[in-house]
């Protein structure tokens, strides 16, 4: 069975650190993101992959290159986004679609059950199956109500007020290629306002999928992920945690510091003694200084935080940026790629702390 992946939005949400690293292989509790992908994908047989890419696509393409785990990994790459539904039309046109194929958003850590989405796509006859998952909140989400029998009766998009349903769409679809020849080549095309409220009466069902899901396209989203994995909330391969629930990889330097709870460092990574590295996710080759705190937040790579400085709950420090000494970033403050927080400075909780663009 064949998967194409959607890889190729800017991740506007996750900025600075899409600056840097595309969303598809940014690192998730020291793994690629797609990894994750590729390893459900395969877990239910999915054996030929099409990374759709644009924005960055040569950073996913030496990142996972073509064959991952015995799946052969192909790439179609936008010059410009076609959206979600275009990028599958462009595929199709360069001759690489099968008869029938799973089409996944490339930013959703899951383990909801494609085998058994198949399995209901080819007893009802559809011509697509959407996956349904149901969240507490449907605010930021479309949701999808059904019939009895699976039918879709309305797609609505990210809709005000009351929902008729918490089931939203968990962006993981099974396609006919008759669906696919319908979608106008050439332009950015939407799954989700064009291709399925087109398809309400005519095909289209909703699966209903339960299981572990959520996409990791907000910072917010991205550490609730990394602490489901490193809890064990969602299966993975990822190595043993220690005894503090926490995933330190090789080559890391912490003589004296306190690492944890439910902390991600990831490769040559240095903290200093008495720091404090809680609930955060520190990429490759960070440096905290002694005596600094860093909380609920995520270091990109090369950073350096300075002795006795702070990093507040919600914080997203761009690749290669310095926190000077005794600084402070607060509370859900960014700060862009290269930047120098002056030492003492203080970063206002929400704060975007630009770089000029040339420097990104
Ligand atoms: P934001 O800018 O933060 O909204 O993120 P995004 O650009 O990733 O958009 P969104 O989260 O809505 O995209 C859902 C999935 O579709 C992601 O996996 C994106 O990589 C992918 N995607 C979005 N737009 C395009 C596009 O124009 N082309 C391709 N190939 N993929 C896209």
């Amino acid at each position: 069975m064949q998967a194409l992946v959607l890889a190729g939005g800017e991740g506007t949400r996750l900025r600075p650190l899409t600056y840097t690293t595309p969303k598809p292989v940014m690192p998730l509790a020291g793994r690629p993101f797609l990894t994750f992908m590729l390893d459900w994908a395969h877990s239910h047989g999915v054996d030929e992959v099409i990374l759709s890419c644009g924005f960055m696509s040569d950073d996913v393409k030496r990142v996972l290159g073509d064959i991952y785990d015995g799946m052969r990994l192909r790439y179609v790459i936008e010059d410009e986004p076609l959206g979600t539904a275009g990028p599958v039309r462009r595929a199709f046109d360069e001759g690489l679609l099968d008869e029938r194929l799973f089409v996944l958003n490339g930013d959703v850590l899951t383990d909801i059950d494609l085998t058994g989405e198949l399995a209901q796509h080819e007893h009802t006859g559809a011509r697509v199956t959407l996956a349904l998952h149901p969240v507490d909140d449907t605010s930021s989400y479309g949701v999808v109500p059904t019939d009895s029998d699976g039918r879709v009766e309305a797609f609505l998009e990210k809709t005000e007020g009351d929902a008729p349903t918490n089931r939203i769409n968990a962006g993981a679809y099974v396609l006919e290629r008759e669906v696919v020849e319908a979608i106008p080549p050439g332009r950015a095309v939407s799954f989700e306002r064009e291709t399925f409220p087109a398809l309400v009466g005519d095909g289209l069902y909703g699966f209903p999928a339960a299981g572990y899901w959520i996409d990791i396209g907000t910072p917010e989203r991205y550490l609730e992920a990394t602490w489901d994995l490193l809890a064990g909330r969602v299966g993975s391969r990822l190595p043993p945690r220690d005894e503090t629930g926490s995933l330190v990889y090789e080559g890391c330097l912490l003589s004296g510091a306190h690492v944890g709870p439910q902390a991600v460092l990831g490769r040559h990574c240095s903290v200093g003694s008495d720091a404090r590295v809680e609930r955060s996710v520190l990429h490759d080759r960070v440096v905290v200084g002694a005596d600094a705190a860093v909380v609920e937040s995520v270091l990109a790579t090369r950073v350096r935080v300075g002795a006795n400085a702070r990093v507040l709950p919600g914080a997203v420090v761009g690749a290669g940026a310095v926190v000077g000494e005794d600084a402070t970033i607060g509370e859900g403050a960014r700060v862009d790629p290269g930047v120098e927080i002056e030492p003492g400075a203080r970063v206002e909780a929400g704060d975007f702390v630009k770089a000029p663009e040339a420097a990104r």
